[in-house]
């Protein structure tokens, strides 16, 4: 049985190998639309669960509380620059900036979470909530699964 732990980190490595590919400058049109809507489905669905299944919990415990605020306020900090990576044309010399960005906070929000959060998490929780997290956050509710549209995104087949 996987814990919370193993199903996140498994998100992080897709999400950071998206990440990289998407900053190549020789990428085609095509598969940097690809990439970029996988991308923004990827880290729309994971932030929402894990805040839902997984920072809600750690919000209750005082060793844990402090990260998550952090967490979350980088949550809202990677939500802005999609939004203005939307508004940009993705030819534009200003979205591949703000791609590049993105994978700097990102890239920092996952160490954050990876080394300070998890850590203080693996004191907070038994192994039978660590495994229940997991099971909840991978299928959510169907109706959560019908609104991010989950089956229609399988580009790498992960
Ligand atoms: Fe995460
Ligand atoms: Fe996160």
């Amino acid at each position: 049985m996987e814990s919370i732990f193993q199903v996140l980190k498994k998100d992080h490595d897709l999400q950071r190998e998206i990440l990289n590919d998407l900053v190549d400058e020789n990428l085609s049109a095509a598969r940097r639309d690809e990439l970029y809507e996988r991308l923004r489905f990827e880290i729309k669905r994971h932030s929402k669960f894990e805040e839902k299944y997984f920072y809600r919990v750690l919000m209750k415990d005082e060793r844990t509380r402090n990260h998550v605020r952090q967490c979350v306020s980088d949550h809202h900090v990677m939500t802005e620059i999609l939004e203005d990576l939307d508004s940009l044309s993705r030819e534009s010399n200003g979205w591949r900036m703000k791609v590049k960005t993105l994978r700097d906070i990102f890239s920092h929000h996952l160490d954050r979470e990876e080394k300070s959060l998890f850590e203080k998490a693996k004191e907070v929780l038994d192994p039978a909530q660590m495994s229940q997290m997991a099971n909840r956050f991978r299928f959510g509710s169907p109706n959560e699964i019908e609104l991010f549209g989950l089956a229609s995104f399988n580009i790498f087949g992960k």
